[in-house]
């Protein structure tokens, strides 16, 4: 049911918006990457509203003010598809739900929708508490040093497995962590121009590469078989098997199935491994946050594990939690691919153009964010003490940790839930101290990682 999208090249003389000249020459094929937070940082300053450049030999118009990200992206969404990164992202991913399109793909979020209601993450929820415990109890040794990144990676694919898979892949982490690695710079090179020809020579990268999908594969085929062999277990593997198509009866086969199991492991759980990582960097370095937080754990909790009830007695753990994803949102940039002329700040996009807009540029631009460097979580915190999203006053598309419109994540709700109850678990006994002493510098790969992992020495307070 793959979806082909024939679209126009864009128009030869069209009036563009200024930008930076050969962006992608100059920044992104000398380093080899995608232009990098810095290069949009720079191109967000300079063109405050929207900016157009060359880059791989497309035209890419940057989206650097809430207004023309709002235009694109939520009042013309359904005239955009997945950009390069997305695409290539295929070859892991297939046809599952971040990546395909139109018919195929409104199918699948339909069947996959409910396993995201708010009666399932209360189910869920207590499984997210009962896995942090067993690692805490596990793992979690005062005075042991460890990479943060890696240890809640692995906690965090043990929850997905868990609670969407009835599965238990702990003994999976550490393989899936080392693909995960390599998969990630395989991504790097396919979004350079010509990668469809490097994927298919022999080098040693891209076998690497290839070994790494492979053995991703190999999990998610057990989980697979598992399930088979288990019968209906009511859990979403299981929603997936028995589904029906309501036109003509027909079911998933394998390879679909396949590809939406990939997709919810993986963006199920590096997202929010990586928006904790950067929670535990951040309330390491900031003892004034680290200080409300532990206040309100101990008023709280009083030493007992939190529940799926707590979550709205907890603002202050949820602030702290979307403070870090404000300062380092776990997916950093959003690409998409016009399917029609789009009009931007007066501005025709062609059809056929690329657009960009990152939440790295917007969730730390000044003009919406007083004190916009700072990790400040209160600012989070409205007039009644509760925790409001809209409370620091910004427009509504200078936030977007989860997207915009119609794609937007649809593991959301699980994500705040497992972001904020792992936290609380875990910040009521601890405050990990970093091994340098510094929040780590970005690594902008597909997510936003700290460049070196996150050493640290587990603390007990
Ligand atoms: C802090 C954690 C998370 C962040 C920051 C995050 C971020 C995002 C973003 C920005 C998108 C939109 C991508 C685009 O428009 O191109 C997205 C989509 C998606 N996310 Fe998440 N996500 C998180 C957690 C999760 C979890 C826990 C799950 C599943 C268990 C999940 C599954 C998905 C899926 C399946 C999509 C594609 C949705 C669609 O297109 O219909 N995500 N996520």
């Amino acid at each position: 049911m793959a979806m082909t999208t024939t679209l126009p090249r864009p128009a030869a003389r069209v009036s563009r918006p200024t930008g930076p000249p050969g962006i992608a020459t100059v920044a992104g094929l000398a380093s080899r990457r995608l232009p990098s937070t810095e290069v949009f940082t720079r191109v967000a300053q300079e063109y405050p509203r929207v900016a157009h450049t060359r880059m791989f030999g497309e035209h890419v118009y940057f989206l650097t003010h809430p207004d023309t990200v709002r235009e694109v992206y939520v009042t013309n969404g359904r005239f955009t598809i997945k950009g390069r990164a997305l695409q290539r992202s295929k070859v892991l991913l297939g046809e599952g739900l971040l990546t395909s399109e139109g018919e195929l793909w409104k199918r699948q979020r339909r069947l996959v929708q409910p396993a995201f209601h708010a009666a399932r993450i209360r189910t869920y929820a207590e499984q997210m508490v009962t896995t942090t415990l067993e690692h805490e109890r596990d793992v979690w040794h005062d005075g042991r040093e460890l990479d943060l990144v890696a240890d809640l990676s692995a906690l965090t694919l043990t929850v997905v497995g868990r609670t969407l898979f009835g599965a238990d892949l702990s003994g999976d982490a550490g393989d899936v962590g080392a693909a995960l690695t390599e998969i990630l710079t395989h991504f790097q090179r396919q979004v350079l121009p010509g990668a469809q020809l490097l994927e298919r020579l022999p080098l040693p990268g891209v076998r690497r590469g290839m070994a790494a999908i492979a053995q991703l594969d190999d999990v998610v085929q057990r989980l697979v078989d598992e399930h088979r062999a288990a019968g209906d277990t009511g859990d979403v593997l299981s929603m997936l098997l028995s589904a029906r198509d309501d036109a003509d009866g027909t079911g998933m086969d394998d390879r679909q199935v396949r590809d939406e199991v990939m997709t919810l492991v993986l963006a199920g759980h590096e997202t929010t491994a990586m928006a904790l990582s950067w929670t535990f960097a951040l309330l390491a370095t900031n003892p004034a946050a680290a200080v409300a937080l532990h206040a309100e754990l101990d008023d709280v909790l009083g030493g007992r594990a939190p529940t799926y009830d707590d979550l709205g007695r907890l603002p202050v753990t949820t602030a702290t939690f979307a403070e870090s994803m404000r300062l380092y949102p776990p997916a950093w940039t959003l690409g998409r691919r016009l399917t029609a002329d789009v009009v931007v700040d007066g501005w025709t996009l062609p059809a056929g153009s690329l657009v960009l807009a990152s939440q790295w540029v917007l969730h730390r631009d000044p003009r919406f964010w007083p004190d916009a460097e700072e990790y400040l979580p209160q600012r989070w915190i409205n007039g009644d003490g509760r925790f409001d999203e809209s409370a620091p006053g910004q427009p509504r598309t200078a936030w977007f940790p989860f997207g915009l419109g119609q794609r937007m994540c649809v593991g959301e709700p699980f994500a705040w839930a497992e972001g904020v109850l792992v936290l609380a678990t875990l910040a009521q006994h601890w405050a990990p101290e970093l091994t340098d002493g510094r929040v780590p510098d970005v690594d902008p790969a597909v997510t936003l990682r700290p460049k070196g992992g996150l050493p640290a020495v587990l603390r007990r307070r």
